[in-house]
């Protein structure tokens, strides 16, 4: 039997007084696409965080494809295959478009230093062949005209859209999304969706936190909720629509 993506059990992550996740228990398998969702505050960030042991977890365990990650390291933990991004983008300043997908590879480059620096054929094939493949990214985001632009020109959208590319870039075999699609226009949304289903469609195991419930429930086949760090529901998009616990959550926060 093949493990999970992804085994998140009974994880709690504390800031003094508050327990920002609390007790949450929940499996992804490969090849999924989850969506985590719920109101401001319900501790989505803070999952990821603990996940990534960013800020780790005060409680409970993570496994990502049978193995624990208690104390990694973040580097290490991207290495094994888990990538994320951040809620607000984070571009490389002082980077072209390309320079920043390009950036996301770094992780994975074989060629030896010296040999990258002397350009060796081993090093230019290898850069040739990352290069193609940032670029073909770069054109499904509709970012390729783009390149040799300065990434913090882009407008916040296309940052937050590059972010994903460079995501990619470090073949991740899973991915954790942080409100990828937040300041998107319509068609950026609709231009992120068929990446990311081009992208499970490969075989990626993909965990998006989302706010647009359109966008969700169109490309998620697992939706998770949580709410003030507790988790309400796991279900099928149409399972999570009319439950209503959630709609309750949902309300609630809007008073
Ligand atoms: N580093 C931190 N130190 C102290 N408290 C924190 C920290 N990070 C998050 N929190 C608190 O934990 C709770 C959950 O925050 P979190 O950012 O995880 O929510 P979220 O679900 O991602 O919300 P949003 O939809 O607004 O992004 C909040 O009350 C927040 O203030
Ligand atoms: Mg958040």
């Amino acid at each position: 039997m093949t493990s999970p993506a992804l085994e998140v059990l009974d994880v709690s992550r504390r800031f003094g007084g508050l327990l920002a996740v609390d007790q949450v228990s929940f499996t992804i398998a490969q090849g999924g696409l989850s969506a985590l969702i719920g109101p401001n505050g319900a501790g989505k960030t803070t999952l990821f965080n603990a996940i990534t042991n960013l800020f780790p977890p005060s409680a409970g365990e993570v496994r990502f494809l049978g193995e624990s990650l208690a104390g990694l390291a973040g580097d290490r933990i991207a290495r094994l295959g888990l990538i994320r991004t951040f809620q607000s983008a984070r571009v490389f300043p002082g980077m072209t478009v390309l320079e920043n997908a390009l950036a996301g590879a770094c992780l994975h480059v074989r060629a030896h230093p010296a040999a990258q620096m002397l350009r060796l054929p081993g090093a230019r094939a290898e850069e040739r062949k990352l290069r193609g493949k940032a670029e073909a990214l770069l054109d499904l985001i509709g970012l390729l005209a783009f390149r040799d632009s300065a990434a913090t020109d882009l407008p916040m959208g296309a940052q937050k859209n590059l972010e994903v590319v460079r995501a990619l870039m470090a073949n991740p075999r899973m991915l954790l999304l942080d409100e990828p699609a937040a300041g998107l226009n319509d068609s950026e949304t609709a231009d992120l969706a068929a990446l990311l289903t081009a992208i499970r469609d490969t075989g990626v195991t993909i965990m998006v936190v989302e706010h647009n419930m359109s966008l969700v429930m169109g490309i998620a086949d697992q939706v998770i909720v949580l709410d003030a760090g507790k988790l309400v529901a796991v279900g099928s998009p149409t399972e999570i629509q009319a439950n209503r616990r959630v709609i309750e959550a949902y309300v609630g926060a809007e008073g």
